[in-house]
């Protein structure tokens, strides 16, 4: 059983690894190919430069965006008189919220985005600092013990993007992770099936025990029952 898996396991590899070596010799070709053709007019464009990432969409201009942002915010309808400030990197946003007002309302309310995980002060997640302090948005308020016209400073932690792109369709770097995956794939399997396996046999062991036991219970009841009967009988 165990021969048969390890020599699915390097089939397995050996499928991956040719893979990779055919699409190697694939760009290769494609790239000498593509030498080969250099000596044409200057009607091949230069490749662009990577500049990163540039979203496609654009963010809709509200009417204050407008008008040159907000000036009053009274103007505006906003009510309250506690200023308070939302700092995120370099970005900075503010508005006025009222005494007590939840925090996450008003964070809402100046289109600042907090991410949030569980929403009831447990996890951590929503963190920030306010006057070197850690407060958990979710569960805070705004305070009402300010001095009049003090600002409500909030500094917002920095999300980052954790996820790793595995390259566009067909490209060099999504073959590669493809075969990266498929191994990990792998180990996690044998990892996975030696872990049932061990816990499979630990069961079984525990079954048999409970089952001795409970044989060794059946019998002595049995003898007790007897003994019983024969004192009974005896004069
Ligand atoms: S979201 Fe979990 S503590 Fe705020």
């Amino acid at each position: 059983m165990n021969a048969r898996r390890t020599l699915a396991f390097t089939l397995a590899l050996l499928f991956d690894a040719s893979a990779v070596g055919a699409f190697t010799s694939l760009l290769t070709t494609f790239k000498t190919s593509r030498i080969s053709i250099t000596y044409l007019p200057a009607t091949v464009k230069p490749a662009p430069k990577n500049k990163g990432y540039e979203p496609k969409w654009k963010k809709k201009e509200t009417l204050a965006d407008q008008n040159g942002g907000i000036k009053d915010f009274k103007q505006i309808g906003l009510k309250g008189n506690v200023p308070v400030i939302f700092k995120q990197g370099n970005e900075t946003r503010a508005t006025v919220a009222l005494a007590g007002q939840p925090l996450r309302d008003v964070a809402t309310q100046a289109d600042q985005f907090i991410k949030y995980g569980c929403g009831k002060g447990e996890c951590g997640t929503c963190e920030c600092l306010v006057n070197g302090q850690w407060i958990r948005p979710c569960q805070t308020n705004v305070p009402g013990n300010l001095a009049p016209g003090e600002e409500y400073v909030v500094q917002v932690k920095e999300v980052k993007n954790k996820a790793v792109s595995s390259g566009k369709f067909y490209s060099f770097r999504s073959f590669i992770m493809g075969f990266y995956n498929n191994l990990l794939g792998m180990v996690g399997f044998v990892k996975y099936r030696r872990a049932a396996k061990k816990n499979w046999l630990e069961r079984q062991e525990y079954e048999d025990l409970i089952r001795q036991k409970t044989m060794q219970k059946k019998i002595a009841r049995e003898r007790s029952v007897e003994e019983d009967k024969n004192n009974k009988l005896s004069p």
